[in-house]
């Protein structure tokens, strides 16, 4: 090959994988910007009773979980190349290996995610997938790209914008209202239908995984109780798997049977979503 075509391609491949990340990096940019500009507790109240009526879709968790790996997730820009099923097995493995006595946590990260068959009926992603936060409360100086808070009409509102804002000092997050989000979708489906086992640590582990100013400091402790305190450790054992183990092998034929036979003992039922 001519040198000077061979430098050329080389320079145009330079050029394109730069171009792509550019446009991956505005495009997180444009999603978080959403978020955080949009999620008020107006929105958080109308998202809850629109997906909170369950009328939506109807499938097991199995089902459920090939079914999400057909979306793109918004928020994982960066790493389309690991499809959600297949994350859903690592992070499942990861909690499995880490706390092997704990067989519903291994669950717990199976399904964290499911929360994103939103999606597929059309749901925009910045009310599906990213980071969560409290409203009708001051923000946290640790969300995600902070500067877009000051564009959400909540930051203006003096019923919100003071500690506790609508709430009482450590009220218990369970009566703290979250910005909408596949954590929360996830919880109220299994919440609604009773028919899940998860322990408490679970549940709450599956609502919160997205709000990092709760689980990884202590922005929100005036709105907890202690007991919340003490099931922030099961947030965290999620979060480590989640964020960092993305890359390990996995052959999901091998293991799936396991996981069944956890769907069986803590989620049987078809599920109304
Ligand atoms: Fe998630
Ligand atoms: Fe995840």
């Amino acid at each position: 090959m001519n040198v000077y075509i061979l430098l050329g391609f080389i320079v145009c491949c330079i050029y394109s994988i730069h171009a792509s990340n550019q446009n991956i990096q505005d495009m997180r940019k444009q999603l978080y910007y959403d978020i955080n500009s949009k999620h008020t507790v107006e929105l958080a109240k109308e998202l809850k009773d629109k997906w909170c009526k369950f009328n939506t879709y109807n499938f097991t968790i199995m089902e459920a979980l090939d079914i999400i790996d057909t979306v793109n997730d918004a928020s994982a820009f960066a790493d389309i190349s690991n499809h959600n099923k297949m994350h859903a097995y690592q992070v499942a493995e990861c909690l499995r290996k880490n706390h092997p006595r704990e067989d519903w946590l291994h669950l717990v990260g199976l399904i964290h995610d499911l929360g994103k068959v939103m999606l597929l009926s059309g749901e925009e992603p910045w009310k599906v997938v990213g980071n969560t936060f409290p409203v009708g409360c001051p923000f946290s100086t640790h969300i995600v790209y902070p500067e877009a808070l000051q564009d959400n009409p909540d930051a203006n509102n003096v019923l919100y914008n003071t500690k506790p804002g609508m709430y009482e000092n450590n009220i218990g997050l369970d009566k703290v209202l979250m910005s909408w989000s596949h954590d929360e979708y996830l919880y109220h489906v299994l919440m609604n239908h009773k028919q899940s086992n998860i322990p408490k640590e679970g549940l709450f582990a599956i609502r919160y995984h997205s709000c990092a100013p709760l689980h990884s400091y202590t922005d929100y402790d005036y709105l907890c109780t202690q007991e919340d305190l003490d099931m922030k450790y099961w947030i965290q054992q999620l979060n480590l798997c989640d964020k960092f183990d993305k890359h390990s092998e996995i052959n999901i034929d091998d293991i799936q049977p396991y996981y069944e036979t956890l769907v069986q003992k803590y989620v049987p039922e078809n599920l109304e979503w």
